[in-house]
């Protein structure tokens, strides 16, 4: 596919550059650079100040800062032999709706189609029945990512349709290491690092600035995308058993281990798998305490409150942990960086009081000691 995209000032150029370097080989990508100041008189036609000679192409991208630049698509179009227009509006000041209806009017008029998105990567195959329009959007438009996850980490990220300025690839590159939990959010803080071309103006039509629909579309992508990555990791835990019902405790164990707790979904799939009522597998996993139905916190804090434990002051320590913590005992703290549990005898009733985070077993506990490892 032959694409032209026409710019103007900054905005564009950002554009040209991820086009130039992801789009699909055979695609022939060229530009040309509008002046950012036009001489356009009001008695002048647009179309006099077209450039001579611009190369042909199946498709035409409107990428102006101009609106004047924006109303010789027509004009441009039928120059290049384009079939096909994509005027995206990521600021009503370069492209105001009204005006881009009535393009859009024009140019059918000729039979050229016209795509002309609120915001770039708003764009999906769906939008238009243009083969020229839709090839494009297989590529780039709405974010689209692929997720591989490594327990709760993002192991790997595929970048299945890229946002046109070439943010999802920056987004997906960046994810990779982080936390499921932390992962959405992660996705709009690099939205913003890579910063997008769209406006911060607040827009009346929906409420919102351009700009943040572009990120939380981006978010969406890596909330969709790990949904997925979640169901494979699940079929990876379920791939080695035959669905006998006395698999049921080591699935759980495996599905814990993957998850790091029981997903609510992971649950209603383990007893489709096993051909069990859910009910039956919720009992089987509550009646053992190695289970977990909640995310638990990075640091999961156990207190022993076995007998030896108990007797040195135990209670004054988990009463301690949950001061600081500001949260009861099986319960996570709200940005998930601790989960506090009481716990049966750890087996080093010597050491009483005490307490386990990861493998770290802290002997002799105190309030004092408990406040500084929360602190
Ligand atoms: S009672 Fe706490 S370690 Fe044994």
């Amino acid at each position: 596919m032959r694409i032209l995209l026409i710019i103007q000032g900054d905005y564009g150029r950002r554009y040209v550059e991820a086009m130039t370097q992801y789009a699909p080989r055979g695609w022939e990508i060229n530009h040309y650079i509008f002046p950012e100041k036009l001489a356009i008189g009001v008695d002048d036609a647009p179309e006099d100040f077209l450039p001579p000679g611009l190369p042909g192409c199946d498709l035409l991208l409107m990428l102006q800062e101009d609106p004047v630049v924006a109303e010789m698509a027509p004009h441009l179009a039928e120059m290049t032999g384009a079939r096909a227009v994509i005027a995206p509006i990521d600021n009503k000041a370069h492209l105001p709706s009204g005006l881009a209806r009535q393009i859009k009017k024009k140019l059918a008029q000729k039979e050229i189609a016209m795509g002309h998105p609120l915001v770039f990567c708003a764009l999906t195959e769906e939008d238009s029945t243009s083969p020229q329009i839709q090839a494009f959007a297989r590529h780039f438009g709405r974010p689209k990512l692929e997720i591989i996850l490594d327990k709760e980490k993002v192991a790997a990220v595929k970048v299945l349709r890229d946002a046109p300025c070439g943010n999802t690839r920056y987004v997906a590159e960046n994810l990779v290491g982080v936390h499921v939990k932390d992962a959405y959010e992660q996705a709009g803080l690099l939205h913003h690092a890579h910063p997008c071309v769209a406006t911060m103006t607040h827009d009346q039509e929906i409420g919102d600035t351009l700009m943040h629909q572009a990120g939380l579309m981006t978010k969406t992508a890596v909330e969709e995308a790990l949904k997925e990555g979640l169901d494979e990791g699940l079929k990876d835990a379920l791939i080695r058993y035959r669905g006998h019902s006395r698999e049921l405790v080591p699935i759980l164990q495996d599905t814990q281990e993957v998850f790091g707790y029981l997903p609510e979904a992971a649950m209603r799939e383990i007893a489709r798998f096993l051909q069990l009522p859910e009910s039956h597998v919720y009992g089987v996993a509550t009646f053992y305490d190695q289970f977990y139905f909640h995310r638990r916190g990075r640091n999961q804090i156990k207190v022993c409150c076995g007998t030896a434990c108990h007797v040195k002051g135990a209670s004054r320590v988990l009463e301690e942990f949950e001061r600081q913590l500001g949260i009861g005992h099986g319960e996570t703290t709200p940005d998930y960086e601790y989960s506090l549990e009481r716990v049966a005898c750890v087996g080093a009733c010597a050491l009483a009081p005490v307490v386990v985070m990861g493998k770290e077993v802290y002997g002799e506990m105190t309030p004092g000691r408990a406040r500084s490892i929360a602190g």
